[in-house]
């Protein structure tokens, strides 16, 4: 029989990338699946906390095993701003070209470019957590670049590439901070059984 997770999220592109790399053995439940439709609390201030919160919030009101994932950029001239506030960085709207542009104004005269997009997975299996932590280093350029991927991805440029995350395509998901976290869980997971 399957192990039933459930995946703290609604979005289709993440789940269908979590199925991928879990394989067979595991029936991903996405929240929609187990009727839950409102938004799970983000109050934690940390990438870590905010992905417990999901896991736990799912543990608690409905005693399933879950994990939930919460992303950052990283951005070290700007002491690790957006992070946590990555989605809201100009405002409430999560609206992402407002977001470029206030983190392209922040950096305009900044000489260190150098940023990292971390992602926590938090993962609680009846009464363990287990935290998985997935990183992709890179660049922030000065304008937009390619129409692909979402986010602050049109001015990323990862580490070992000349394209942003925006440009490369498919190979995205291999290399990114996301398909990096869980990975990891999926090996966790594969190890334990
Ligand atoms: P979330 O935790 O996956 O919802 O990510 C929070 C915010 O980080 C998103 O709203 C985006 O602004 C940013 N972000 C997360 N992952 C990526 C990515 O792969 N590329 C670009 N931006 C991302």
């Amino acid at each position: 029989m399957k192990t039933k997770l459930v995946f703290a999220t609604n979005n289709a592109h993440k789940l269908e990338e979590v199925r991928a790399i879990l394989g067979n053995d595991y029936e991903v439940l996405s929240l929609a699946d187990i009727n839950l439709h409102e938004d799970i609390p983000e109050t934690a201030g940390t990438l870590e906390g905010n992905a417990l919160q999901k896991a736990q919030y799912v543990k608690q009101h409905f005693g399933l095993d879950c994990f939930a994932d919460d992303t950052g950029l990283e951005v070290y001239a700007l002491n690790g701003e957006p992070g946590v506030y990555s989605a809201r960085y100009a405002g409430e709207g999560h609206d992402s070209e407002a977001n470029m542009s206030k983190l392209l104004l922040k950096m305009n005269k900044k000489r260190n470019r150098k940023a990292r997009f971390r992602t926590i997975v938090a993962l609680i299996q009846g009464e363990d957590i287990h935290l998985f932590e997935g990183i992709v280093n890179g660049t922030i350029i000065k304008e937009r670049r390619g129409e692909g991927g979402f986010g602050y991805d049109p001015i990323f440029v990862p580490e070992g590439y000349s394209q942003t995350l925006a440009e490369i395509g498919e190979e995205k998901n291999k290399i990114s901070h996301r398909a990096r976290a869980i990975a990891k869980l999926a090996d966790f997971l594969k190890n334990k059984e």
